[in-house]
């Protein structure tokens, strides 16, 4: 069994290695011939360092341009590049090919099912810390583990993993409402990501009291939005979730942080643009996702005017 993966970055990565060590044929799908180039001279290897042992992969590569047919596609693009980098390969795509889409954000995910249908395609969430320190090279920072469902199950169809996915040695859980899954992460991206982006500090010292009233007024729009969306987030309140994330990843800077320092497109429309666009269809007011909204807008322009200059 063979699994494409399409997006060669941290998350892409460390389940290439996963697959390949469960038994699975991997082929990265990359952009450029210049990244095939760069992976030929690593002798096709992804390095995996987990727990101070690194653990190396043999996959196989192609570009997005190649023609082979694809039976089993795994999405771990930016959210921003996911429907692109979808239609541009969905020609190859089987008529029953599998797709799990692991990516932040929300709304992307059921616009791909929509395009993809009716193959059988699977949405997921992962609280896996991987880092990368080089091209095709992770350091994983938490083993965590990855939760999927259906996104678009027919009636009495039958509710089970991906094709070799109960294989992986890493926990993989069957989720019957992923919607549910991919709204707590996004609502708990929503608070962690903008601010430490803003702030430039790591996920740990939203801890502090200075930014308390930020995070309760953040929690409190958002939690408002879910609940007109009438969807359930935690048991808990998003404050208390997001401070256990905040905790449980104290040492770790966000995606969106590593994203903007680095001068890269943020993920921030499809994260906090998602639950504006969201509140205003529904006549909500969120003022401060709205103004973090525009602050990272207005950062991303800034830096990739400073870049070109
Ligand atoms: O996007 C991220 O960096 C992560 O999802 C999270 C939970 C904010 C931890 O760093």
């Amino acid at each position: 069994m063979r699994w494409h993966i399409l997006g060669a970055g941290a998350i892409g990565c460390l389940f290439a290695e996963r697959l390949a060590r469960a038994g699975c044929d991997v082929t990265l799908l990359v952009r450029t011939e210049a990244q095939l180039e760069g992976l030929n001279r690593l002798d096709n290897i992804v390095s995996v360092q987990i727990d101070n042992t690194w653990h190396l992969a043999r996959v196989d590569a192609e570009t997005v341009a190649d023609s082979s047919a694809i039976q089993h596609l795994l999405v771990c693009t930016k959210a921003y590049d996911g429907l692109d980098a979808i239609n541009a390969i969905s020609p190859r795509l089987a008529p029953d090919a599998q797709i799990v889409l692991l990516q932040n954000g929300y709304g992307h995910q059921q616009k791909s099912a929509l395009a993809l249908a009716p193959r059988p395609i699977w949405a997921g969430v992962t609280t896996s810390g991987a880092r990368r320190t080089g091209p095709f090279r992770v350091v994983q920072s938490g083993e965590g583990e990855t939760q999927i469902g259906r996104l678009n199950l027919p009636e009495g169809a039958d509710h089970g993993l991906p094709d070799g996915w109960s294989t992986l040695d890493h926990r993989v859980v069957l989720n019957g409402d992923i919607n549910r899954a991919l709204w707590q992460k996004l609502a708990i991206n929503a608070v962690i990501n903008p601010l430490t982006a803003l702030h430039g500090c790591r996920n740990g010292e939203l801890l502090s009291p200075v930014y308390r009233q930020e995070l309760t007024t953040l929690c409190t729009e958002i939690e408002n939005v879910a609940s007109v969306c009438t969807q359930p987030l935690f048991d808990t309140t998003l404050l208390e979730a997001v401070l256990e994330v905040a905790e449980n990843t104290a040492q770790n800077r966000s995606s969106m942080l590593e994203d903007l320092s680095a001068g890269r497109p943020t993920e921030i429309e499809q994260i906090t643009g998602f639950i504006c666009a969201a509140a205003r269809e529904l006549g909500e007011e969120t003022p401060l996702n709205t103004e973090l909204l525009n602050a990272v807008r207005f950062e991303q322009r800034r830096k990739n005017r400073e870049e070109q200059a």
